[in-house]
C-alpha cells in the first residue's frame, strides 16, 4: 500500500518536472529569436521608426521637428564618440529636449537601439559627410 502511493507520488513528481521544464522552453523560445540577427535587426527598425524617427529621421539624420529642438545627427561622430553605455544611458533617462525611455523600452530593447544607432553610422556613404 505505501510502496504503490510512494511510486504514485513519484509519477506526478516527473510530471510536473516535466511540465516545468515544457513551460521554461516555451518561455526561452521568444526571447532566443529575438537576439539572432535578421528578425531581431528588423524589429529593431520598428522599434525605431516608431520611437526615434519622428525626430531622428529613418535615417538618424534628423526630421525639421528633431532638427528644432537640436537634435543631431545620429550618425555623427559626436554622437558616434560615446560608449554604449553612456548611448544607453541617454535613451533610457533623455537629455534636455529628449524624452526616457526607460518606461517604454526594456533594458534589452535599449541596448538594441544602441547597436542601431551604430548601424545607421556605418551605413552612411562617406560622401554624404
Ligand atoms: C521628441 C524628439 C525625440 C525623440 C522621439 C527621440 N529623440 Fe533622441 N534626441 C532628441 C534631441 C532633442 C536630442 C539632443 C539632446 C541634447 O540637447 O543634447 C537627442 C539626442 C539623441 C542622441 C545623442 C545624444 C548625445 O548626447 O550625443 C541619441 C543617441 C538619441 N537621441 C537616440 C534616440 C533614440 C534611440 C530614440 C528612440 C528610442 C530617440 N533618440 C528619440 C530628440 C528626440
Amino acid at each position: 500500500m505505501e510502496i504503490s502511493e510512494d511510486s504514485g507520488l513519484e509519477k506526478s513528481r516527473v510530471a510536473l518536472l516535466g511540465a516545468l521544464f515544457l513551460m521554461a522552453w516555451l518561455f526561452l523560445q521568444p526571447a532566443r529569436a529575438e537576439n539572432t540577427g535578421e528578425s531581431g535587426n528588423n524589429r529593431m527598425t520598428v522599434k525605431f521608426k516608431s520611437n526615434c524617427a519622428s525626430c531622428h529621421g529613418t535615417d538618424g539624420a534628423g526630421t525639421p521637428l528633431g532638427k528644432s529642438m537640436n537634435a543631431p545627427d545620429l550618425r555623427s561622430a559626436e554622437v558616434q564618440k560615446h560608449s554604449d553605455a553612456e548611448l544607453a544611458e541617454i535613451i533610457a533617462n533623455g537629455k534636455k529636449d529628449m524624452p526616457s525611455f526607460k518606461k517604454s523600452l526594456t533594458e534589452d530593447q535599449i541596448r538594441g537601439l544602441v547597436q542601431y544607432v551604430r548601424e545607421l553610422a556605418k551605413n552612411k556613404a562617406p560622401e554624404e559627410k
